[in-house]
């Protein structure tokens, strides 16, 4: 998928490893890695059968593998707190597409992925997080990312939750399309789950 005979390509894969490290350091081994990893190439997947052209698939990749990178700006207590979070706690939690495109604009090599990291929280409709923009305003990799971490989340167990089941994961996916998810994207990703695209990358799990 990279072309890493490119040294620009490679000094980014470089980049993302070394953020993943700092991730992996800060949260003391508890960085969600198989949750990103997951996510990054079921968003290859989707981005592919939605026809996006193979130079552009390394910025999704990259994008989706630390789209919640601005957490270590949150702090632990508030990411691990298991009781109700104040207003003013999660109003923090919902800055941290903020602080992950401020982390990466500042590598001076991943602009685009900064970009799509700031939007991974934004609805179709308008509804999400941090700008409330809308529609085609969001960029495409960034409503990737936003169903196929939803999907991510919904089937994964977390300590306050059951994992739901696949389908109920897809049919919560599909009951919002023009609410919280871009209609053409979710074609891609309706078509890449019924075809079992998904498989290989939970089976690891
Ligand atoms: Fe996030």
């Amino acid at each position: 998928m990279l072309n890493t005979n490119d040294s620009s390509e490679l000094y980014r894969l470089r980049t993302v490893f070394l953020l993943i490290d700092v991730v992996r350091m800060v949260e003391h081994g508890t960085f969600t890695r198989d949750h990103s990893e997951r996510v990054a190439d079921s968003a290859v997947l989707v981005a592919k059968r939605y026809g996006m052209p193979q130079k552009l698939l390394g910025i999704v990749w990259r994008s989706a593998i630390l789209h919640d990178i601005g957490k270590i700006g949150v702090g632990n207590d508030i990411i691990f707190s298991k009781s109700k979070l104040s207003p003013g706690a999660f109003y923090i939690v919902q800055q941290h597409p903020v602080f992950g495109h401020e982390l990466l604009r500042r590598t001076g090599s991943l602009q685009l992925e900064a970009e799509i990291i700031l939007q991974h929280h934004e609805c179709w409709d308008g509804s999400g997080y941090p700008n409330g923009i809308r529609g085609n305003d969001i960029l495409l990799g960034a409503k990737i990312i936003s169903i196929v971490d939803t999907f991510d989340a919904l089937v994964s167990s977390r300590g306050y939750k059951q994992n739901w089941t696949f389908d109920s994961a897809y049919n919560y996916i599909k009951k919002n399309v023009n609410k919280k998810f871009c209609e053409s994207v979710f074609y891609s990703f309706s078509h890449v789950y019924k075809k079992g695209g998904l498989d290989s990358i939970y089976k690891r799990r």
